[in-house]
């Protein structure tokens, strides 16, 4: 994790925070969220990091702040080796054409009043010089990639079904071909017939432009087939993170075991007892002492009430938690 960043990478955050000072009413002193709490990675081109955990875990907020809508608290942010913070206006709107990001409900980021054809080529008569006959091409070329007709061109958003809309949402985040794509729950609100055809579709356009991909979703199984890396976050930290594959066969954050163990699996283990995670994320106003996981974590020691568990390297990945070893021994 404090491993130097390499030019590889499209990004690297390192130990990024955020809070948010919440007002309680007046004459009560105002209170503190710390909505993101010391995450670090790097995400290579052409790779996906998933972030995953419960809602209110701080997903959407390392969104805006990968995303450069929000400033981060405190830590590190490179896009493409170039760091963020410092950086002058004119990198700063190279670095926004860099990351793009598609949201949880396309509806909402789409205008109502403009046809899909000019929403499309939007960016590029912004940035680029293109005539428009030349935008007109690149627009109808995308647009037959996500799966649109060429007479879709002409149509407004209302006239689109909820898959088509995140399609059409896809395909403006990727005219520019960003180095980065952060999409929050891109799948969430869609029936889950149609889940799998707008994730095959980011896959597609990943292995076609090389984008690195931030793909966050609360549910562990919609990552499962488009990660490479998975970062398990609760209550604003980083609990667990490394390979896809090795989370996967085998978690080792009691949180991470409970997450995958309530996500239904294809072939259920009838041999496999499905663990229950046990009473509500606690106030993140008022979070607890020690680990956060620990008033709902069937293995929580004394240790675990007193003391934060650090990240740590153990078996391929990071893991936060004091009794990593001996639970999992
Ligand atoms: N603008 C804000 N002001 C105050 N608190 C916020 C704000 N945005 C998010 N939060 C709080 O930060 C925490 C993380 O929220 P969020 O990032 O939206 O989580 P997720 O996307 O995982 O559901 C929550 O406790 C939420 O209430
Ligand atoms: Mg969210």
């Amino acid at each position: 994790m404090s491993a130097p960043a390499s030019a590889a990478n499209v990004l690297t955050a390192r130990d990024l925070t955020r809070h948010y000072g919440v007002s309680r009413g007046l004459f009560q002193p105002s209170a503190r969220v710390q909505a993101l709490n010391g995450v670090s990675f790097d995400l290579a081109a052409g790779k996906t990091l998933a972030v995953v955990g419960e809602s209110g875990c701080g997903k959407s907020t390392l969104a805006r702040a990968l995303t450069l809508i929000e400033e981060p608290s405190s830590g590190s942010l490179q896009i493409a080796g170039q760091e963020v913070a410092g950086a002058s206006k004119a990198q700063r709107a190279q670095l926004r054409r860099d990351v793009q990001m598609v949201f949880q409900n396309p509806y909402a980021s789409l205008n109502p009043r403009q046809k899909i054809g000019d929403q499309l080529g939007e960016p590029l008569l912004i940035n680029t010089r293109l005539s428009r006959g030349e935008r007109r091409e690149r627009v109808q070329a995308m647009m037959q990639q996500v799966g649109l007709r060429p007479e879709h061109y002409q149509r407004y958003p209302h006239m689109f079904s909820g898959g088509q809309r995140q399609r059409i949402a896809l395909a403006r985040a990727m005219m520019l071909q960003p180095k980065v794509l952060v999409a929050d729950e891109p799948t969430s609100a869609l029936d889950v017939s149609i889940q799998a055809q707008v994730l095959n579709l980011f896959m597609d356009l990943q292995e076609q432009y090389g984008t690195g991909y931030v793909f966050i979703s609360h549910n562990l199984s919609v990552v499962r087939h488009v990660a490479d890396e998975v970062l398990v976050m609760y209550l604003g930290r980083p609990v667990e993170m490394g390979p896809s594959e090795a989370i996967y066969a085998r978690p080792l954050h009691p949180y991470t075991q409970a997450l995958l163990s309530a996500t239904p699996a294809i072939h259920p283990d009838p041999l496999k007892p499905k663990i229950k995670i046990a009473g509500e994320l606690p106030n993140p106003l008022d979070p607890p002492a020690g680990c956060a996981f620990h008033q709902r974590c069937p293995h929580a020691t004394e240790r675990c009430r007193s003391e934060l568990p650090p990240l740590r390297l153990l078996d391929t990945r990071q893991v936060a938690c004091h009794h990593a070893e001996t639970i999992n021994g």
